[in-house]
């Protein structure tokens, strides 16, 4: 039986060296030390032997046994660690290759100016005001001094919804709107999508932006409009630039003018981009219409007040010399990467 024993230890010792997996190490703890394993059998035997053998045979059993278990946590132990160092030999990272760079996204050049204008106008006192691009007819046209039958109520002008209600045509809607929710005195601009029903070419979409403004105090006269508007023109567009006030026709003002801004291209001279004439229209603008005030409940003959209307996508084309207005909605990276 001692030699048995010692016969299993010398195994245990060679059948160690062939062990290169978790799995081998299992099934040599269970050909040695399981239920119908070697060392079991051996001491199954221990019954047949005589008392003063007994405890000699079994102390060497037990020493075989925690040999085993020894050897068995060492090379669970030297395994693991193989394991360790194979993994972090794959799994390697090569911090010198280059990473994948994230794109990022850009302001709408529309958006950039939209909000240098704002600030322009905040830095005179203004505050911003919002109307809905859903407008019932009345804000769109009647409020607004035009009444039925009025050239721009024409149905190739405008999309309407139902009878009274259309896609706002311009955000002088928002006019009507803040003089009846606010008291003087009042001085807003809203900038917002306005809708006509135009054919797409390189100076006309169906949908565009303009940015309203409105003034209503006490005393408020045409010198107040030339001066505001002169001080956002010239913020916008550079000190050196010239421009002039043209009379014009709007329902809702009277008087009413366009500014316009000697052309950047040709400084005046006359070019392709000013068709010749030196000048670019700017914006519409006008004191408010005695009758408009009155029908939004302000007491004309106690105020007065100037407004105007800038067309957004002009603006941005003139900034950043963009022929084509179609650029603006197609989404183009190519384009919009420039900015
Ligand atoms: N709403 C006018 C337009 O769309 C512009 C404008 C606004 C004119 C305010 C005068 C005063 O053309």
């Amino acid at each position: 039986m001692k030699q048995q024993l010692n016969q299993i230890k010398a195994d245990v010792v060679s059948a160690l060296e062939n062990i290169s997996s978790k799995a081998e190490l299992e099934s040599f703890r269970v050909e040695f030390l399981g239920k119908k394993g070697r060392l079991t059998q051996v001491l199954r035997g221990m019954g047949g032997l005589s008392p003063e053998e007994r405890p000699v045979v079994g102390q060497l059993a037990n020493e075989v046994r925690s040999f085993i278990e020894t050897e068995i946590e060492r090379m669970g132990e030297k395994l693991e660690k193989e394991l360790l160092e194979k993994r972090l030999v794959e799994e390697r990272i090569d911090v010198t290759i280059p990473g994948t760079r994230k794109k990022l996204g850009k302001r709408h050049p529309i958006t950039t100016v939209l909000d240098e204008i704002k600030d322009i106008f905040i830095g005179m006192g203004f505050q911003i005001a919002e109307g809905p691009e859903i407008e019932g007819e009345y804000y769109n046209f009647k409020a607004l001094n035009m009444p039925e039958g009025h050239p721009a109520r024409d149905v190739q002008d405008t999309f309407y919804i139902t009878e009274d209600v259309v896609l706002r045509t311009q955000t002088s809607t928002v006019q009507a709107r803040v003089m009846e929710s606010q008291k003087p005195p009042i001085r807003i601009i809203a900038p917002g999508r306005v809708y006509r029903s135009d054919a797409v070419d390189a100076t006309h979409s169906p949908l565009f932006h303009q940015i309203e403004g409105l003034v209503v105090d006490k005393g408020v006269t045409m010198a107040d409009l030339k001066g505001t508007l002169e001080v956002f023109c010239k913020r916008l567009y550079g000190e050196d630039k010239k421009f002039r006030f043209r009379p014009h026709y709007f329902p809702f003002t009277e008087p009413s003018c366009e500014l316009d801004i000697s052309c950047p291209a040709c400084n005046g001279k006359g070019c392709r981009v000013c068709k010749g004439e030196g000048w670019i229209e700017l914006l519409g603008a006008g004191m408010v219409h005695p009758k408009v005030l009155e029908m939004s409940g302000i007491d004309s003959t106690i105020y007065s007040g100037f407004a105007f209307g800038i067309g957004l996508e002009r603006t941005v084309m003139r900034r950043y010399e963009i022929d084509d207005l179609r650029l603006f909605f197609e989404n183009n990276l190519k384009f919009l990467k420039q900015f």
